[in-house]
């Protein structure tokens, strides 16, 4: 039930984060690929250290098989970035709700980063070897990932009155990512 609210109140946010990352466009070029993975490195270097992850474990659910960061590492290593401060106001993770419906963005963007992975590859041949590892993710094991994560926030949210709790810190997830992400891409952009 609360994957299905979830979706339904952030489905016009989704569009908007769609919009900021791009990756489709005609013009989405190495360059413009490596101005993401910077904006998506600062972003998590910020924002994974916050999750609460014992917190999550004792509600079910264990984060620490899912870490993002080390890949983000390895692509920036293999494309040449240096890391940026990301400036921008994290999410409040300061409640398990909090942090569950921050997490339900975080991993149903794995779901996108297979359509993403799939397009770099055909387009700009990019693959885990060569700075893809972020967006290729868990891989053939993303479908199994996301139900795993599915059953853990709805046997936490059953039954409870959290709802609006959780939808509201996916809410201003979005926000935060669509904004940073938007900046950093456009922003240097503009600069080039
Ligand atoms: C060009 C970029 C993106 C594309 C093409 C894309 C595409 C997709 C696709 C195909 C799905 C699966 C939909 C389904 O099975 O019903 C999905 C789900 C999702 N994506 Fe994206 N996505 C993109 C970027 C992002 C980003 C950057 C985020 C968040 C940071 C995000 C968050 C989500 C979430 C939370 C879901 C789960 C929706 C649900 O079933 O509840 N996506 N996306």
């Amino acid at each position: 039930m609360i994957l299905k609210i979830l979706k339904e109140q952030t489905r016009a946010q989704h569009e908007e984060v769609e919009a900021a990352v791009d990756v489709m466009n005609q013009m989405f070029d190495l360059d413009a690929y490596k101005r993401l993975v910077g904006g998506f490195w600062s972003f998590y270097a910020a924002y994974e250290p916050l999750i609460p992850i014992e917190e999550l474990r004792a509600a079910g659910f264990d984060y620490a098989e899912r870490v993002k960061l080390p890949l983000l590492e390895r692509d920036a290593r293999a494309l040449g970035l240096e890391l940026e401060a990301c400036n921008a106001q994290m999410p409040d993770l300061g409640s398990a709700a909090k942090a569950f419906g921050s997490l339900y963005v975080i991993e149903g963007s794995t779901l996108g980063g297979q359509v993403i992975s799939r397009h770099l590859k055909e387009t700009l041949a990019i693959t885990p070897e060569n700075g893809g590892e972020f967006y290729a993710g868990y891989g053939k094991e993303t479908g199994p990932m996301w139900k795993a994560f599915g059953e853990s926030i709805t046997a936490f949210a059953d039954g409870k009155s959290l709802d609006d709790e959780i939808v509201d810190s996916a809410k201003a997830t979005f926000a935060v990512i669509t904004e940073w992400v938007g900046r950093k891409t456009s922003a240097a952009a503009t600069i080039k």
